[in-house]
């Protein structure tokens, strides 16, 4: 089986969120069963800069309203093999992979991924200018989502396409007259296809026409098929819930291991979490927190979005803070979010403290320094954080909804003692529903057996990516047509 993983973005290389994540560790776990599975990803500025002995392996000329490019070869992380698409006009440039360094989406989004697209659906027809082709194309999101649209109107198409979807909030709407410099055919736009009131939706075209779709967790996959979490796209799913499965995320077990963590100053283990206090004291001093070893310590690393419930928590902040408690914020966000979680800082000084960007290393101590992780997502598709900090033996407190009902055992007598209690969950999002769950979790901090059978509880599960790569070759098994 031959598999080519197509992604705006991989961590280490690129990443932005989740999606940076999966791509730099489900390939690997599927090469570990022995799938063929190879990267592609757009070739921007730091992608070049870390790959710099990428060999050329083929050019792919100009069509459409699309440029010239390359496709070059190199080894991605982990080793997996990994094709990046060169085409500097497009992708050679300081900023973001979608946004430039002041934030707004680039003019060009439309071209840059659509050509993504069309690369990731040329490598899957008997036309490809590679020796090496796949027997599924698995996209991504909205910026690979027209590969399939691709595939479904080529004469050579070989491959069968796969559509993983990472977040419907985004969609790639982009204007209707994009049809002719996309080299996307006439016939596509209709309401059967990728037309979408008026304009073309990139990812609704992959809904219409993938062989499978799949999302990142088995509660995400049933909101999709209606209101208010389909955006739009719910009649659509609906009509192909055959085709949709729902596959919880796993965590890069290697990379968020509090044993081995060379980000945090005392690493730990279940047997030995009273080292995490040397973890807290760090994280304190790092953001300036008052040194208070007996007061909880709840952390958020997050886009600073409304999907997160960033509001939530700057609203249930001055209760969360009388519990007593600390709060340590970090994230980037939109300006006005960003201002009000620096705000929020600066009226609790010692108490609540804020970091405002993205930082790799911090992510690691906040999961190791805290006592309790908040994640009030409104809606999460599947969520990485609640899983490190259950690994991390720091307790989640989450919204019950998509992937943190799939990853998180709400504290209550019975799963205390069944011992499956990881977490706290709350109902609505709300901030009173927030700071209930909050002032649950600050009691149970306080009962020490009880903590710590959480914390060892939620250290004990398995969020490796081996169950995941096990369900996505079984759909790739189910949908490739092989000669
Ligand atoms: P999403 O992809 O919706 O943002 P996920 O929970 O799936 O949410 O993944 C987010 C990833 O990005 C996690 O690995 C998280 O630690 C990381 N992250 C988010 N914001 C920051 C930040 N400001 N600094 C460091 N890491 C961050
Ligand atoms: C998205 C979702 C998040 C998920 C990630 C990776 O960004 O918001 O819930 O974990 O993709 O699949």
């Amino acid at each position: 089986m031959r598999v080519l993983f197509a992604t705006s973005e991989a961590t280490p290389l690129v990443k932005t969120g989740g999606l940076g994540d999966v791509a730099g560790a489900l390939p690997a776990a599927l090469r570990a069963r022995g799938i063929d599975v190879r990267l592609l990803l757009p070739r921007y500025r730091q992608v070049g800069a870390a790959l710099d002995r990428a060999r050329e392996r083929a050019s792919v000329p100009a069509l459409a309203g699309f440029p010239a490019a390359r496709i070059l070869e190199a080894k991605g992380p982990r080793g997996v093999p990994c094709y990046l698409l060169d085409c500097p006009v497009l992708f050679d440039r300081d900023g973001g992979p979608y946004q430039d360094a002041a934030g707004a989406d680039w003019h060009d989004n439309a071209v840059r991924f659509g050509l993504l697209s069309r690369v990731a659906a040329l490598l899957g027809c008997a036309g490809s200018p590679l020796d090496w082709r796949p027997d599924v194309v698995h996209c991504n999101d909205w910026q690979t989502a027209l590969a399939p649209a691709y595939l479904r109107f080529a004469a050579d198409a070989r491959a069968a396409s796969v559509i993983t979807i990472h977040n419907l909030a985004f969609q790639g709407i982009v204007p209707a007259g994009l049809i002719g410099p996309l080299g996307l055919p006439a016939e596509s736009f209709t309401i059967a296809g990728l037309e979408y009131h008026g304009s073309i939706s990139f990812l609704k075209a992959a809904l219409a026409y993938a062989d499978a779709i799949t999302t990142v967790s088995p509660t995400y996959a049933r909101e999709i098929q209606s209101e208010p979490l389909g955006f739009g796209l719910q009649g659509v799913l609906a009509a192909r819930s055959d085709a949709l499965t729902g596959i919880l995320n796993g965590i890069d077990t290697d990379v968020w291991d509090p044993e081995r963590d060379a980000s945090i100053p005392a690493a730990y283990g279940p047997d030995t979490l009273e080292r995490k206090a040397a973890n807290k004291r760090a994280l304190q001093e790092r953001l300036g927190l008052a040194i208070e070893p007996a007061v909880p310590l709840a952390g958020m690393v997050s886009r600073f979005t409304d999907q997160k419930g960033i509001d939530l928590v700057i609203e249930a902040a001055r209760w969360i803070l009388r519990l007593p408690a600390q709060l340590a914020l970090v994230g980037t966000g939109a300006r006005e979010q960003e201002d009000a979680v620096r705000a929020l800082a600066r009226h609790h000084p010692g108490r609540a403290a804020a970091f405002i960007g993205f930082d790799e290393p911090l992510a690691h101590l906040v999961e190791a320094g805290a006592d309790l992780f908040l994640m009030p997502s409104r809606f999460e598709p599947s969520g990485l954080n609640q899983m490190y900090s259950q690994r991390y033996g720091t307790p989640p407190v989450v919204h019950a909804t998509g992937g943190l009902v799939d990853s998180v055992v709400d504290c209550a007598p019975e799963t205390l003692a069944d011992g499956t209690a990881t977490g706290f969950k709350f109902a609505a999002p709300t901030a009173i529903a927030l700071l209930d769950a909050v002032d649950r979790a600050v009691g149970a901090y306080r009962a020490p057996a009880t903590w710590r059978a959480l914390q060892r509880n939620g250290m004990a599960r398995d969020f490796s990516w081996g169950p995941a790569a096990v369900r996505y070759a079984a759909v790739y098994e189910r949908v490739a047509r092989r000669p």
